[in-house]
């Protein structure tokens, strides 16, 4: 079978497509015949050298795919061969064969395409876990979204807008802003032209918001806690002011690592605020609450209130491109890859 394997830490060209034996399911396994597969900013920290939970490299990334069960390994008797499922892949997603515990693959709902399938996982999981789970979104909210545009920033704006009265700001590039209205956005914000904090506190008469939704890191967990109001959550999920070119940058590591905030049981008391993280990739072990979140979710693809956003598909022989394409910021939602 055929994959994209990062072959060492460097820029896009130290991807290669690379052909290799076809796995086999073991005990309680299913393999699925991959026919898209979802690229997420992780691979791209992988690729960069900057992801601690990635595989040693050289390897094969990817959290997700959508396919077809085409063997079933001892003991397993569900999802039958010939199921079209979107499975969650700790790595070797991006593969045109990946083998994944049973329960893991999940039957995809009629209609949903491949690359709608590809989209869902970590996108939706992440934003689904951290807006009701962990942040606990209420009627009403105002709830600040950084990297809106993207994979997880747009299942965050969709998934408010599941609930009565949610008031969002999303930051990303100005030439997405018409996108970003489209899926629900109040207020887009260009954080490259202006400060988004100042114009945060503009837009909410000076008082803040409920809920931030912070990937970026640094200095933005400063200003994303200072922009709480009493009883507001700052959810942080990621570190992409981290990748700031095609090669890790030292000095920018440096920079950023010096800028983190540090906050005391005492300060947040006083302050009535909450900090939380949210890693989905060390919730693996919680099949439970998984479980139950996956089905909250293809529930409300089925009601049609939420609808993955594919942006381009790029063929496996190009995925060096779809990195490029994330890391250059032209990407409004996910990025699908196809054997
Ligand atoms: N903790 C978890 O479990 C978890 C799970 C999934 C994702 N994440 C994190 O969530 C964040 C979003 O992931 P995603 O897959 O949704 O992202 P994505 O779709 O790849 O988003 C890319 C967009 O983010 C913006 N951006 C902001 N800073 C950037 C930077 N330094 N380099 C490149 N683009 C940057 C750009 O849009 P604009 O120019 O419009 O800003 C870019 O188009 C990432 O930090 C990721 O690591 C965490």
């Amino acid at each position: 079978m055929r994959a994209i394997w990062i072959t060492r830490v460097g820029g896009p060209e130290v991807l290669e497509v690379r052909d290799g034996p076809d796995p086999a399911p073991r005990a309680g396994e299913v393999r699925v015949r991959v026919r898209a597969a979802g690229l997420n900013f992780a691979d791209i920290m992988a690729r960069l050298g900057l992801y601690p939970d990635a595989p040693k490299l050289p390897a094969v990334v990817g959290y997700e795919a959508a396919g077809v069960v085409d063997a079933l390994g001892p003991g397993v008797t569900a999802p039958a061969v010939g199921t079209r499922v979107l499975a969650m892949t700790r790595f070797g997603g991006q593969a045109e064969l990946v083998c994944v515990p049973a329960a893991q693959a999940v039957p995809m709902p009629e209609g949903m395409s491949f690359e709608e399938g590809a989209a869902l996982p970590v996108n939706y999981l992440t934003a689904y876990h951290a807006l009701f789970r962990v942040a606990a979104l209420r009627p009403r909210e105002k709830v600040l979204v950084h990297m809106a545009a993207g994979g997880v920033g747009l299942a965050a704006l969709q998934l408010c807008r599941t609930v009565e009265g949610v008031e969002t700001f999303g930051t990303a590039s100005a030439g997405k802003h018409a996108a970003l209205r489209q899926q629900g956005c109040d207020h887009p914000i260009d954080y490259r032209s202006q400060d988004y904090e100042a114009e945060v506190r503009r837009l909410t008469g000076g008082r803040g918001v409920d809920i931030v939704l912070d990937p970026l890191g640094g200095k933005d967990w400063k200003k994303g806690y200072r922009l709480l109001r009493p009883a507001g959550r700052l959810v942080a999920y990621g570190f992409a002011n981290l990748a700031s070119g095609e090669k890790r940058d030292y000095l920018r590591l440096a920079q950023e690592m010096v800028q983190l905030p540090v906050y005391t049981p005492i300060g947040l008391m006083n302050d009535n605020r909450a900090v939380a993280g949210v890693n989905m990739g060390h919730l693996w072990g919680e099949l439970e609450l998984l479980a139950e979140e996956m089905t909250a979710l293809v529930g409300l693809y089925q009601r049609g209130a939420i609808r993955p956003h594919v942006d381009a598909t790029f063929p496996f022989a190009r995925a060096a491109e779809a990195h490029r394409h994330i890391q250059s910021r032209r990407n409004v939602g996910k990025v699908v890859l196809v054997p």
